[in-house]
């Protein structure tokens, strides 16, 4: 039949066209290592603060919001300065306002949000957050000296420096619902926690070893142990800070 050859070719057609484009995905990811776009969060650019000097009075600033601070949390530029301002976040939603200029950004997970903004007036600018974003929200802010005579820019990103689990569990935010000291908090207490055996919601048990902690960092709310409320925020760390925070709580012991 007339119509049955007809349907064959258009599917042939396509069986050809779909091959094509396969082909032609295949041939850029082998020749050119073009691969398909991540997650932003896993882009380093913005898992980085930066401050970038594009010219005498041009700025580009990748601000990173984390709980409860933004990155960098001080900054100097000329007066009359005008930048471009990238904001992200490495946990929870957090505001980013810098009073005194029309900015008024969200810092959404997954997200990369820009503004572009003048600083004409020479003095400080204060950043604070404007979403509330946990416990320590009152305290997170940030300064932008726009009244330098001369431009002072934070050293250049070093690799992030693993101080001691200690440091990073502070910087985390971590302590504001864990104990150290085996005394009651709403998150439970650290001490003693490594190597612990503990019992779920769900009436299972589980050895608190590194696997069953990454877990509980990265993603809380999949084994919750009895007595405790889920609600925690997944905190990503990189892999150097979590090997620090797991050599810090194999000490707490
Ligand atoms: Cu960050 Cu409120």
């Amino acid at each position: 039949m007339a119509a049955g050859s007809i349907e064959k070719r258009i599917l042939a057609t396509a069986v050809v066209f779909v091959l094509a484009v396969s082909g032609v995905i295949a041939l850029t990811v082998r020749l050119f290592g073009i691969g398909l776009p991540t997650c932003l969060t896993d882009v380093r650019p913005f898992r980085e603060a930066k401050v970038i000097q594009q010219g005498p009075q041009r700025y580009e600033i990748h601000y990173v919001a984390r709980m409860w601070t933004f990155e960098p949390a001080e900054i100097s530029l000329l007066p009359g300065s005008t930048a471009d301002i990238y904001l992200s976040t490495l946990d929870v939603t957090h505001g980013m306002q810098i009073v005194g200029t029309n900015v008024n950004l969200m810092a959404v997970p997954g997200a990369v949000n820009y503004a572009r903004v003048r600083f004409d007036k020479p003095g400080d600018y204060l950043v604070v957050c404007n979403e509330y974003c946990g416990v320590a929200h009152h305290n997170m802010a940030g300064r932008i000296h726009g009244g330098a005579d001369a431009v002072t820019i934070p050293p250049p990103a070093a690799p992030p420096q693993i101080a001691g689990g200690a440091k990073v569990i502070d910087d985390l935010g971590c302590t504001a619902c864990h104990s150290l000291d085996g005394s009651p908090s709403p998150g439970g207490t650290f001490k003693g926690l490594y190597g612990s055996t503990r019992t779920l919601t769900t009436g299972a048990t589980v050895i608190a070893d590194e696997a069953y902690l990454r877990e509980s960092i990265e993603s809380p709310d999949a084994k919750v142990p009895k007595g405790l409320e889920p609600g925690m925020p997944p905190i990503p760390v990189a892999p150097a800070e979590l090997r620090a925070i797991l050599e810090y709580l194999k000490q707490l012991r």
